[in-house]
């Protein structure tokens, strides 16, 4: 499976603090948000990624994670002039796709539980369609919104409807089959000019192809897209990693536990970012996996 994180647009509602950084940059607590939803996929097994962004943010997200390899990963680069929709990236991104299926994750979202590691590889071993995850929410008009019938069948997708049927907003992770790409390029833009990925997995939808899965409400998902849900998605970090002495999203510790480099490398990563409190827990994980210094 390939990966794709979206991570352009103005990032308008930070405004002034966008006018000269990517949103997907700043930080959320102790780690530039990016590196959150790289994560996911690196959880969900998926190595080899492009990350798609506007041509002023490109060379700053590069310099971040260059060609990825330190991490294991295979990390490439494409633009997206002007933010045209979610679902343009497949179009932008099918030389990448090429015949395989597809992970695509939102460059400000934000994931966190317990069992995720275990629904990434559950779903992404299973993709026949499209997979999309539910979560409940308190403004659904905010949202893409999922309803469902009795049975927890998926029956109607809507975004941003201004009288929703439902609280379960879909997050911004879609696994797909590879007819994404040809559904993307046949999709028209909505009222607001944009290939939406709602109309999208509508398709997948009408043709019985579309699986929810329910995040449900003991998980945290954020979309750090404004000043507010930036800041709320910092203390939620910033608690936990205190409380429990254990990093969240750090990619480095996601790349040797899931075999990708070995404690040695991982080591020398953390070593580069020391003193930071971050590179300090880089090189105390690699030293818990066995790397001995000196
Ligand atoms: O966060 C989940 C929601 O994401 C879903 O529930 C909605 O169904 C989906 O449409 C999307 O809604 P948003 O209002 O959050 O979309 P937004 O336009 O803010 O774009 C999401 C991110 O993707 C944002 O960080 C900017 C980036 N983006 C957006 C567009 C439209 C791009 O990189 N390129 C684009 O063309």
């Amino acid at each position: 499976m390939k990966g794709i994180v979206l991570a352009g647009g103005h990032g308008t509602r930070l405004y002034p603090v966008t006018l000269a950084v990517s949103k997907q940059l700043l930080p959320v607590n102790d780690k530039p948000m990016i590196y959150y939803p790289l994560s996911v996929l690196m959880l969900a097994g998926v190595r080899e990624i492009l990350v798609i962004s506007t041509p002023a943010d490109l060379p700053n997200l590069q310099r971040l994670l260059r060609d990825g390899s330190h991490l294991g990963l295979d990390i490439s680069y494409a633009r997206q002039d002007e933010p045209h929709g979610l679902a343009e990236a497949f179009i932008i991104g099918a030389g990448h796709i090429g015949d395989d299926p597809v992970a695509m994750v939102l460059g400000d979202n934000v994931f966190h539980g317990n069992a995720f590691y275990d629904i990434l590889q559950r779903s992404v071993a299973d993709v026949d369609g499209c997979v999309l995850f539910g979560y409940p929410v308190s403004d659904p008009h905010r949202y893409g919104i999922a309803e469902t019938d009795a049975e927890g069948r998926l029956i109607s997708l809507e975004e941003k409807p201004a009288e929703p049927r439902s609280n379960r907003a879909i997050v911004g992770l879609y696994l797909y089959d590879n007819n994404v790409v040809d559904i993307a390029k046949n999709i028209s833009p909505s009222a607001r000019g944009e290939l939406e990925i709602t109309d999208v997995n509508r398709v997948y939808l009408e043709r019985g192809k579309a699986r929810l899965v329910d995040l449900g409400r003991g998980f945290a998902w954020m979309d750090a897209g404004t000043p507010e849900s930036m800041l709320q998605a910092s203390q939620y970090v910033q608690t936990l990693e205190q409380r429990q002495g254990v990093r969240i999203a750090c990619v480095e510790e996601i790349a040797l536990r899931m075999g990708y480099i070995d404690a040695a490398a991982c080591h020398r990563l953390g070593s580069q970012l020391a003193p930071s409190g971050y590179g300090t827990y880089v090189c105390a994980v690699a030293k818990e996996f066995g790397h001995r210094t000196g």
